[in-house]
């Protein structure tokens, strides 16, 4: 089943109906409706490492009503004296809630946009449009799922988990980071590793762990010695490929990646994050801000020749 853009059929980019599968009953819907800018006030900012930054945020609206995993805001990062991002910047939702006004996001501090973010102080103000986007299929019968994550999937993912360690699903989780420095684990699992026990893999490209050869064993171990009914990932083309690859001798596994790509409007709009898609065979441009950026991962083409 795919939980494509059911509400959203906006030609020629979306898929044509018939080829979107009757949903399933799933715990997440695309809430297009929601969609709005809210002024937050800064509530909570500060660094986790010497590289990601935690915001939180509040808003007079519910968002953690509207908000779902996979789900994604753009953000109007503040210019300061030296920097002026022109565009909004598309960020994960980190975390939601207990507040219904209260928003997360865990993020890279990297260029114009997130080093100005960076400065911004708390109590100061800030607009974000969503929420944004589909979100992740986590269904009510799931008995265990597999999450793979490295760099900023992490906060994409994070509140998959969630989610699934309430509703007692059980998880097998794999990190990957650079060295053990940049894992953020606690930052990842936020708990829900105790709320179910879950199974959890570091690996590391300072030891070789997370080499694809090493990845594969690893996931083929884990694969084998239980039935997943999900392997979910997002960060790192390299695990998409491998997973791509993997799930072929899996069958009973479906395999979901969100997508990370360059956009603009974040919107359907500026057809700026297009990418080519393949399902079983059929060709398709779409819109990883609109049909994603949550996808099948049998539908990703990794590689791309024109001409
Ligand atoms: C759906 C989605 C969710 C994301 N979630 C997170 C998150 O939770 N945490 C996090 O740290 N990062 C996340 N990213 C990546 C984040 O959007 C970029 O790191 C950020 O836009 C970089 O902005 P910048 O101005 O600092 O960099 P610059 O390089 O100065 O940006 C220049 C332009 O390119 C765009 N751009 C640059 N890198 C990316 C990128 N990787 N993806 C998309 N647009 C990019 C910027 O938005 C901007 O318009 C996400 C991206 C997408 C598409
Ligand atoms: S970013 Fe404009 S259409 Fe996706």
């Amino acid at each position: 089943m795919t939980q494509t853009a059911v509400d959203n059929p906006s030609p020629p980019f979306a898929p044509a109906e018939a080829k979107v599968a009757a949903a399933a009953k799933v715990c997440f819907q695309r809430n297009a409706d929601s969609v709005a800018s809210h002024r937050c006030k800064v509530a909570e900012h500060r660094w986790v490492n010497d590289r990601y930054k935690y915001l939180k945020l509040t808003a007079n609206a519910d968002l953690a009503g509207t908000t779902k995993p996979g789900q994604f805001y753009q953000l109007k990062c503040p210019g300061t004296n030296d920097l002026s991002p022109f565009l909004l910047r598309p960020m994960s939702v980190y975390g939601v809630g207990p507040e219904a006004g209260t928003i997360e996001f865990l993020y890279n501090v990297t260029g114009v946009g997130t080093h100005a973010l960076s400065h911004l102080e708390v109590g100061g103000h800030m607009d974000i449009v969503g929420p944004l986007g589909n979100t992740f299929v986590l269904e009510p019968g799931f008995q265990r799922i597999l999450v793979v994550a490295r760099g900023v999937g992490l906060a994409t993912m994070a509140p998959l988990l969630q989610h699934a360690a309430k509703a007692g699903i059980k998880i097998t989780a794999i990190m990957s980071a650079r060295a053990p420095k940049d894992l953020m684990r606690d930052e990842f699992l936020r708990g829900a590793d105790q709320q179910v026990q879950a199974d959890v893999h570091c690996v590391y490209d300072s030891d070789g762990s997370s080499s694809v050869e090493a990845m594969e064993l690893l996931v083929r171990r884990l694969l084998d010695a239980e039935h997943h009914d999900v392997a979910y990932t997002c960060g790192s083309h390299r695990v998409l490929m491998l997973l791509q690859r993997m799930l072929k001798d899996y069958p009973r596994t479906r395999g979901e990646v969100a997508m990370e790509q360059r956009m603009a409007c974040g919107m359907g709009v500026c057809l700026s994050c297009v990418r080519l898609f393949d399902k079983d065979g059929d060709k398709q441009f779409l819109r990883v801000c609109r049909e994603g950026p949550v996808f099948p991962i049998s539908d990703v083409v990794g590689e791309v020749e024109f001409g």
